[in-house]
């Protein structure tokens, strides 16, 4: 079986690890997931559910080369922020992403980052002003080289058929996952068509009917392997790249390994039956 979601060229993680709620436990988890064999990470200039400068200081720390590792963060605009923001709220929407922007760089201690998103529109409906000024400055970032993709995060479909419009183009889309929407049928399948990598989160914590079947289950205990490995490798043949945000050094291992996985056809169709 084969995966399909990647665009010729384009960095390829396997999966990425997500340092999301870790607090102060973030610098010795992503130490963690780096000796595990992680080399993507997912993150955001945003205190209220990221503590990037303690996920910078193991990246900054590790021993890895720079070329190996996919770095992302994240733009997030003031109402997804607590007070500690990592920009002046009073300044123009396109100062915020570039002070954003360049606090990432610093906490983790790089010149470029592999992928750079909006951490989410607005709202649900059309793409506001705000949202074009946001984009029009990490497209700015993007040609600088300074972004080497960017993308968006919690995108509805509309939004994204909109952004067709943009000067450059989203690479990467970062949305929640629910088996129960088809695992975001519509966003995934407009990304696959589009040679946009879909990054899916929560693929674990948002279907735990999936993750509880029996069906899954027996697919686990034929392949010697755990009901979570085999929701990672199922998303993994729809074109998911995920995102995973566990804690536990043994998970870190299933997670990873679970891409190895064989699942076949019949596999594949029982789980499709899940959804
Ligand atoms: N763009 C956005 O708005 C947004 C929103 C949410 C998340 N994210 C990103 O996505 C990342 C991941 O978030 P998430 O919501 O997918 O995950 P998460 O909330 O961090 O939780 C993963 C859960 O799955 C469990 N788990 C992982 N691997 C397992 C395994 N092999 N066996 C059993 N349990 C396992 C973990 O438990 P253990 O710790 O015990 O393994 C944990 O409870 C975040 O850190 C963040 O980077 C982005």
């Amino acid at each position: 079986m084969r995966e399909e979601c990647y665009s010729a060229g384009m960095q390829k993680p396997g999966i990425i690890y997500g340092t999301a709620w870790k607090k102060e436990a973030t610098t010795e988890l992503v130490a963690k997931a780096l000796a595990a064999g992680y080399r993507a990470f997912d993150t955001a200039n945003q205190k209220k559910h990221y503590s990037e400068d303690l996920a910078g200081a193991a990246i900054r720390e590790s021993a890895v080369p720079r070329a190996e590792l996919f770095l992302q963060s994240k733009y997030t605009s003031p109402d997804g922020q607590d007070q500690r923001m990592p920009y002046d709220p009073e300044d123009d929407v396109a100062t915020q992403v570039r002070a954003s922007f360049a606090g990432s760089l610093k906490n983790f201690g790089v010149d470029f980052l592999d992928s750079f998103l909006m951490h989410g529109p607005t709202g649900a409906g059309v793409l506001d002003e705000d949202d074009w000024a946001v984009w029009g400055e990490m497209e700015a970032l993007h040609l600088a080289g300074k972004a080497k993709a960017i993308g968006i995060s919690n995108v509805g479909l509309g939004q994204l058929r909109e952004l067709e419009g943009a000067k450059i183009r989203p690479a990467y889309v970062q949305n929640r996952c629910y088996a129960a929407r088809g695992w975001d049928r519509d966003v995934r399948e407009h990304c696959l068509a589009n040679g946009i990598v879909y990054q899916g989160f929560s693929l674990l914590t948002a279907n735990p009917r999936v993750v509880g079947h029996p069906a899954t289950a027996a697919i686990a205990e034929r392949l010697n392997a755990t009901p979570a490995q085999v929701v990672f490798r199922f998303a993994a043949a729809l074109g998911i790249l995920p995102l995973t945000g566990t804690t536990d050094p043994r998970h870190m291992r299933d997670d990873l390994e679970a891409l190895s996985l064989e699942l076949t056809a019949a596999d594949l169709d029982a789980l499709r039956a899940l959804s």
